[in-house]
């Protein structure tokens, strides 16, 4: 009996491997103790034994598009503090996560003052869609405008906008702290037009619309950029506290109570 079921977890190590499962390779015989012994069903235990797998293929992904993506940062929802910023409506956040605007093509604009977490949600949802599988991308506006500039001057423009329309994410962060050109403008809207109904943007702003006309240089082209943007669109306006000031008071609260405990240890 207990040849056979060593001949048995020889064999299913071998078809793990054959089929590149790493993941679950690595964690087979922990879990397969784990259903001897009675602490797992057998569901529990295949179910384990792919979300091993799962979560490393998931984590190359990640990995992956670390690289390619430009993301500057890992941010998940996970590590979001929703009671930190009751102004977000967390279902709408969750749902959003759950990536069926990316497969229908829709819009997210993050509307909000500094530090309320506009940039850590729209790399979450990047974040998430890498892992699901697709292709993402990150820019600031400044950026995404200064590459298409760097490309029209090397008679490169269709091309790179073909680029940019690729990704079935696009995150276009910090509009409205860089003033824009008219030329900017311009480029903004070629490239929401490109991509508009073929793949999901995520912006953020902390501008309201009203203000999108002098923040971009020009009135006529935000208005028909507006108009494509909102056409199909998810907007979370989040008002609220700063995120950085609070990380600013606790690092000064704890600085002040080691002062404090310094001076009664003198004392
Ligand atoms: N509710 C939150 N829970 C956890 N971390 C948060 C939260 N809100 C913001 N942060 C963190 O605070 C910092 C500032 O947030 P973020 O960069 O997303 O702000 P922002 O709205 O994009 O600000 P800005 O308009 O200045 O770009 C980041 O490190 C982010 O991860
Ligand atoms: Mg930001």
């Amino acid at each position: 009996m207990r040849a056979e079921a060593g001949n048995r977890r020889d064999r299913l190590r071998e078809m793990l491997a054959d089929l590149k499962m790493p993941g679950a390779l690595e964690a087979v015989d922990g879990i397969l103790a784990q259903a001897d012994s009675g602490a797992a069903t057998a569901a529990e235990a295949i179910e384990q034994l792919l979300d091993a797998q799962i979560g490393l293929r998931n984590n190359r992904r990640l990995q992956a598009a670390m690289r390619s993506s430009r993301l500057p940062a890992v941010k998940t929802l996970a590590q979001f503090d929703f009671a930190f910023q009751p102004s977000i409506k967390r279902e709408q956040i969750e749902s959003l996560h759950e990536l069926g605007f990316v497969d229908r093509r829709e819009n997210v604009i993050l509307l909000g003052p500094p530090g309320v977490g506009k940039t850590h949600l729209a790399i979450s949802l990047a974040i998430t869609a890498a892992q699901a599988g697709r292709r993402v991308y990150y820019g600031t506006l400044a950026g995404l405008i200064g590459s298409l500039m760097e490309a029209k001057a090397a008679g490169e423009l269709s091309r790179r906008l073909r680029v940019l329309t690729h990704p079935a994410l696009l995150v276009v962060d910090e509009i409205g702290y860089l003033p824009g050109t008219q030329d900017g403008a311009v480029f903004f809207f070629q490239l929401i037009n490109a991509r508009h109904e073929r793949a999901s943007t995520v912006l953020t702003s902390n501008k309201g619309f009203e203000e999108w006309g002098s923040v971009l240089g020009d009135e006529v082209m935000a208005a028909a950029l507006i108009d494509r943007l909102l056409h199909h669109c998810h907007i979370v306006n989040i008002r609220g506290n700063s995120y950085r000031m609070r990380e600013h008071r606790d690092l000064m609260r704890s600085a002040s109570d080691q002062r404090r405990q310094g001076e009664s240890h003198d004392w």
